[in-house]
């Protein structure tokens, strides 16, 4: 089965109902966008439902973060319950924002990957190593152990895109290089094959994220691994339609 290419936006903690305007309606909604690609955004949880009324059809919407209980007394949580309620079907779980301020752990994060994949959200979980772990040789280590813990907790791969987002390369404007990001996509297509399965590997997306922008998406998107990106500033901008077409 071949991989449709896949093409996230998260807006982060940005946007304003004038940017769903401009960006959703008047941009996206109108640009022509290569049919080839699974385009997702990902605004702040406000403005989910917004921009699920806002979007084309063939537009998917994306929560950034999501609790792991049915309902109850989790003040300031939401439930894969609540997003499927506003008709969001896609879920993004463990970005380094996450792990980095709100002490995320990788069992966390897998646990709630798992109990969000059973309440019948996609989810794209992301993994990646500090540049000190890359420095110190420990990339695929630290990667690993954040696999695994995805693992220990996920029965069903179908719906799951890993994002592979080197934290030196989130917002620095310095983006891995094609060979670097290929590796470790490599590395982590063959961690599934010998610790899940051999067709979870060759069917399970790995997109990139870091400072994709319109001029390096088309060498990054040429990597046999690369089925895709995650993009953070450059999805706030009109740029985002020439990234989803960055293959025509
Ligand atoms: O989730 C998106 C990533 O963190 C990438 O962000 O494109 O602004 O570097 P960026």
């Amino acid at each position: 089965m071949a991989r449709k290419f896949f093409v996230g936006g998260n807006w982060k903690m940005n946007g304003s109902t004038a940017l769903i305007k401009s960006l959703v309606a008047e941009t996206l909604n109108t640009a022509k966008l290569d049919e080839t690609v699974e385009v997702v955004i990902a605004p702040p949880a406000v403005y989910l439902e917004k921009t699920r009324a806002t979007a084309n059809k063939n537009i998917g919407v994306a929560a950034q973060n999501v609790y792991y209980k049915e309902k109850g007394a989790y003040t300031g949580e939401i439930s894969p319950a609540i997003l499927k309620d506003v008709n969001v079907d896609w879920v993004i779980l463990g970005h380094s924002e996450r792990r980095q301020y709100f002490n995320e752990t990788n069992e966390f994060v897998g646990e709630k990957t798992a109990f969000a994949l059973e309440n019948g959200l996609k989810v794209i979980p992301c993994v990646g190593e500090k540049l000190e772990h890359r420095e110190a040789g420990k990339t695929m280590d630290i990667i690993f152990a954040q696999l695994k813990a995805l693992a220990d907790n996920v029965k069903d791969w179908t719906n799951v895109v890993i994002a592979y987002e080197p934290v030196w390369a989130i917002g620095t404007g310095k983006v891995a290089t094609p060979e670097q990001a290929q590796e470790v996509h490599a590395g982590i297509r063959k961690w599934l094959a010998d610790n899940v399965s051999a067709e979870v590997a060759e069917n399970t997306r790995i997109i990139y994220g870091g400072s994709v922008n319109a001029k390096n998406a088309g060498d990054l998107s040429k990597e046999k691994d690369i089925d895709g990106f995650l993009v953070g500033g450059a999805s706030l901008k009109p740029e985002f339609v020439n990234i989803i077409n960055a293959r025509l």
